[in-house]
């Protein structure tokens, strides 16, 4: 069966292409991408039309299916989280039609055991293309490396320790010269956790009004110098996680100035929220790093803006009730993000910050080509991973609505504009929101 999408505004920053188009997919590919894709230029084509299933989609926006890099899918491990299969129907639901998942699960994707698990699960779910990301320290402990090569023959496209630093710098050097030297890159959580140490929340006017233990910028700034000086040194390739600083968004244009091979990438609650969002003790606001004060989500937005944020990731960090209903300081950190991402994200289109070509840049191209994976683009003859956005839908945040497990959202109740209404995956229609 062929698939027609049809009369659609479609936006691919691949091809510095915003015309109003028809797509045609055929065996899970693009095929045509032209004025009128289906107008029959011969007789014989005229009965093949017929065959064809044609979506009219006007005044809709088509784009390379939107690509998240850092989401959490806590299996195996922390199925009460989350599953595979839960994350992949949130994924679609948001409009993903990739996500790369980090690798802190139980047992940790510290091998090709677990790696080639993530990927088996993944694939009978089908709902979206997994892309596991390994651990650059075996369990994340920090203390020696995984085996590089073996996980990357394993499927494995980067590697992190996300949800802890890479406290060891001389580890730190190895994991970024090794990781490099199979064109891959290490994904880093900016922590230094002595000076992060018992804090909660973000450091400062409202941490010491709530009387909270803080977390103070420079926790995040510190690590983020320190790599960009090892990345310097070994010319290697390294990608900082969730940015969420003012200091951090200049030490990487800094970086990027300079020419190093760094990339970055911030999630939507770093520029839709600051730590006010906290005064109520709302734990589901509670993540890591910490909302910060509207000085940093200016300079995050400018860091969006100018280009120095490559990346706009979800994060997407589900917990459990059990994880988030308790005293303040003793929930777990982390806000599930998969299906307010391109919602949230839309506000910096209607505020002027970016543009759609822009936006859809930072949420599918710029991590295709990070992660080094042949997608975020409707180039003719390439996978049809296709997302539909409609740009004005109005639809609000109910927890109870979501598709994954989490329902640790701080935008529970609020107003949303945009969402994706057709999630397409190798030719497949995934999701779909519209009649
Ligand atoms: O808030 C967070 N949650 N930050 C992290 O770095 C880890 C994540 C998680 O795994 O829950
Ligand atoms: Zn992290």
């Amino acid at each position: 069966m062929k698939l027609l999408l049809a009369g659609g505004r479609v936006i691919d920053p691949s091809q510095n292409l915003d015309a109003h188009m028809d797509i045609l997919i055929e065996n899970g590919k693009i095929a045509e991408i032209e004025k009128n894709a289906n107008k029959p230029k011969t007789d014989s084509r005229k009965s093949a039309a017929r065959e064809i299933n044609i979506i009219d989609i006007k005044g809709m926006v088509v784009v390379p299916g939107l690509i998240d890099m850092h989401t959490h899918l806590r299996e195996p491990g922390f199925e009460y989280r989350e599953t595979i299969q839960t994350g992949s129907e949130a994924g679609a639901a948001g409009g993903f039609t990739s996500v790369a998942c980090m690798p802190n699960t139980n047992p940790v994707n510290d091998t090709r055991s677990v790696t080639e698990y993530i990927k088996r699960k993944a694939a009978s779910c089908n709902l979206v293309n997994v892309y596991p990301i390994a651990s650059v320290s075996m369990g994340s402990e920090g203390v020696s490396l995984t085996e590089f090569m073996d996980l990357k023959d394993a499927g494995a496209m980067a590697f992190s320790d996300d949800g802890k630093p890479v406290t060891n710098s001389a580890l730190m050097r190895r994991a970024l010269e090794y990781a490099s030297s199979l064109g891959m890159s290490i994904i880093s959580h900016c922590e230094d956790t002595c000076l992060s140490q018992g804090g909660s929340m973000n450091e400062g006017f409202v941490s010491t009004e709530l009387g909270l233990q803080g977390i103070p910028n420079i926790a995040e700034d510190a690590i983020v110098a320190r790599d960009i000086i090892i990345a310097d040194y070994t010319g290697a390739l390294l990608h900082i996680a969730h940015v969420s600083t003012a200091g951090a968004v200049r030490l990487i244009r800094d970086a990027k100035d300079r020419g190093l091979m760094v990339t970055a990438e911030t999630a939507p609650h770093y520029f839709a929220l600051t730590d006010e969002a906290l005064r109520e003790f709302d734990t589901c606001a509670k993540v890591n790093p910490p909302l910060r004060t509207i000085e940093d989500v200016k300079a995050v937005k400018e860091g969006l803006r100018d280009g120095t944020i490559d990346v706009i990731a979800s994060d997407h960090a589900p917990h459990a009730s059990t994880d988030k209903e308790v005293e303040f300081e003793y929930a777990s950190f982390g806000i599930t993000g998969l299906e307010t991402s391109l919602a949230l994200s839309l506000r910096l289109v209607d505020d002027g910050i970016l543009t759609l070509g822009q936006l859809i840049l930072r949420m599918s191209t710029n991590p295709a080509r990070i992660l080094n994976i042949p997608k975020g683009t409707l180039k003719t003859g390439g996978d049809a991973d296709i997302t539909v956005i409609d740009p004005n839908r109005n639809w609000t945040v109910d927890r109870n609505r979501l598709r994954s497990k989490g329902q640790n959202t701080p935008f529970h109740g609020q107003a949303m504009k945009g969402k994706a209404i057709m999630t397409i995956m190798g030719g497949e229609i995934k999701y779909r929101d519209m009649p």
